[in-house]
């Protein structure tokens, strides 16, 4: 297994909960004259941001749910081709929706998420994403929240890992070259 280092931190925990207060406060605003909100959390990268967000939402009536999001194709590079794994039907019809990511790169998960969901006939469909990387972006996808531009680098922590290391840490980070 390939040994990497933390090379900067690029994210205080403290920066990240002013970020995820400035997204909540977005939402909340957007949706006051919601009684119900249906958020789903993309795993595994974003169930922390989501476990934050969600507690500072106050929509009276908040409902969550998990999917995993795969990718066929290559490896490295997500592909066009995303299948939705549920724990439970998703039973969207008629609600707001909210789909909560922790990163967006090259856009093809949320573009083809967000064409699957909306064939379940959402009333309205909206994508809030912690970290936003617009210029690894090979579709036309945006989302309608973003809490923070990333510069092209390989981040982790606050739910982001490297070969499944990482998730835990309360703060963003970048790698330094890694080493066999
Ligand atoms: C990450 C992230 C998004 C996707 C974004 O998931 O959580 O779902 O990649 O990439 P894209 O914009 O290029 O499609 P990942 O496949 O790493 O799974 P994980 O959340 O379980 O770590």
């Amino acid at each position: 297994m390939k040994n990497m280092k933390i090379k900067e931190i690029l994210m205080t925990e403290e920066e990240i909960s002013g970020i995820v207060s400035c997204l909540a406060d977005r939402i909340n605003n957007d949706c006051k004259n919601c009684d119900k909100l249906t958020v789903i959390c993309v795993l595994k990268g974003a169930a922390v941001f989501a476990s934050d967000l969600i507690r500072k939402l106050s929509v009276p009536d908040v409902k969550v749910c998990f999917i995993k999001a795969e990718s066929y194709g290559s490896a490295v590079e997500s592909s066009g081709s995303v299948k939705i794994n549920s724990y439970e039907p998703l039973e969207i019809q008629g609600e707001d929706v909210l789909i909560v990511e922790d990163i967006v790169d090259t856009g093809h998960t949320l573009s083809q998420l967000t064409a699957q969901l909306k064939k379940l006939r959402p009333r309205s469909l909206k994508v809030c994403t912690m970290f936003d990387k617009p210029t690894r972006r090979c579709t036309e996808f945006v989302p309608d929240y973003a809490g923070a531009e990333i510069p092209n680098e390989f981040i982790v922590g606050y739910g982001l890992d490297f070969d499944e290391r990482y998730r835990n840490l309360p703060y963003v980070a970048v790698l330094d070259d890694c080493t066999e």
